[in-house]
């Protein structure tokens, strides 16, 4: 049995928090000595070394997972007349950046015990379009929550069924194995025209400060974002579309001139970013041997108090990126709320978050659902977010730090 330590001791345990050392602050020093700040020399090597880590031939950085997600939408065709299928249990950056493409959101429901759409909710919603008379869905942003995949070749059947597009938000899911019987491979590691989106934040695997990616095995798609990242506009003369304005029949191509050819906006990351990121690639396999140990940890020792707190399930289709370590407790039976739970732990300098307020919950979202009890249209992210709590899981934590969670949390739940 571990020895627990006083709780005086006890340094405060926020919910998730980055994991920086000497390296990273060496590695962005340098890019602040160099005469290059912005998108350069570091982008390209953190792309290169992030598209090797995730599986993917091609790894297009950006200043946010939101803009990623935002690029994929355009990258894909969304617009006014597009109709999109989203899980109920994600950030709302996934709705979003449809949304902000012009796109109508549909929300499909999730599994209770993994928060995930699996391929019987994504049917369910799929059905609820055709009722609604949606002409037809372009694409699922499909969520790899919490760092665990659900079954994606049953969702992939579905979608290619469907003519839709696949674009995963993978933004919890960097360092994570899709698992197939014995065999193990990278999170991004798919079919060529599926998108994977990266986030970068501070309380994600890896991070940039901010920032993001988008990974793709297809050369012309890396290079279309790329564009798209970049207000739209071609500095290529081979690929100009008004050469007689661009080229000058003497001296070739114009100095000043470059072609918009699309509309974008700036989504770059700098190499001030990028640098922090490529350090932080380096550490990327013990980041996630902590997490999966620590992990593994929270779900032996909570395993005794299973009838108060249940660690989320555990699909078999993944070898979790453990973004997030959530738990789901039954507050109505135990008689106590959500709330003071998470005030008593705060008390004891335990940070938990809420992961995540179904998007039909919010005010901007609500809208769009038919008058119908939310409860019978999503019963599954209902019962989910009833019971869903995030304890601390990060890096910089220890065994004792599991330890300590555990045994507070319990004496909170039992009070
Ligand atoms: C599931 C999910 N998608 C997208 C995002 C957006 O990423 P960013 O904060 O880098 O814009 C987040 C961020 O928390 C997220 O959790």
């Amino acid at each position: 049995m571990l020895q627990l330590k006083q709780t005086t001791d006890q340094k405060p345990l926020p919910y998730n928090r980055q994991f920086i050392d000497e390296d990273d602050v060496r590695a962005v020093t340098q890019v602040l000595m160099s005469d290059w700040l912005t998108t350069g020399p570091v982008t390209e090597q953190f792309e290169e070394k992030l598209a090797e880590k995730a599986g993917a031939r091609f790894a297009v950085s950006c200043s946010s997972g939101t803009a990623g997600l935002h690029l994929a939408a355009l990258q894909t065709g969304l617009d006014s007349s597009s109709t999109v299928i989203v899980p109920a249990n994600t950030f709302v950056a996934t709705a979003n950046a449809a949304r902000v493409a012009g796109a109508k959101v549909v929300i499909a429901d999730v599994e209770p015990d993994t928060g995930l759409m699996s391929p019987r909710t994504l049917e369910k919603a799929f059905a609820r379009c055709e009722r609604c008379s949606e002409v037809s869905v372009e694409a699922v942003f499909n969520v790899h929550f919490a760092g665990q995949c659900g079954d994606l070749a049953g969702l992939r059947d579905i979608v290619i069924h469907q003519k839709a597009a696949l674009i995963h938000d993978a933004a919890h899911a960097l360092g994570a194995q899709i698992r197939s019987g014995n065999a193990v491979r990278p999170i991004a590691d798919g079919p060529i025209d599926e998108l994977s989106i990266f986030s970068f934040h501070p309380v994600k695997a890896i991070t940039m400060g901010e920032g993001g990616a988008i990974t793709t095995n297809s050369e012309r798609v890396a290079l279309s974002l790329k564009k798209l990242r970049s207000h739209g506009v071609e500095r290529n003369p081979h690929l100009w579309d008004l050469k007689d304005q661009g080229l000058d029949q003497e001296s070739g191509p114009n100095p000043w001139y470059y072609e918009m050819q699309q509309l974008g906006l700036n989504y770059r990351a700098s190499d001030i970013n990028c640098a922090l990121g490529l350090s932080q690639l380096d550490k990327l396999s013990f980041f996630m041997k902590q997490r999966r140990r620590l992990a593994d940890l929270y779900t032996e020792l909570l395993g005794p108090h299973a009838s108060l707190v249940r660690p989320l399930a555990r699909t078999g289709f993944s070898e979790n990126a453990w973004h997030l370590f959530v738990v789901q407790i039954d507050f109505a039976a135990i008689g106590k709320s959500r709330a003071s739970v998470m005030k008593d732990l705060r008390d004891a300098q335990i940070g938990t978050q809420v992961h995540y307020i179904p998007l039909f919950m919010h005010p901007y979202y609500r809208p769009s659902m038919d008058s119908k009890d939310p409860s019978e249209i999503w019963p599954g992210a209902t019962a989910y977010y009833e019971k869903c709590l995030s304890l601390p899981l990060f890096v910089g934590m220890d065994e004792d730090d599991v330890a300590h969670v555990v045994k507070t949390l319990v004496r909170t739940l039992k009070k």
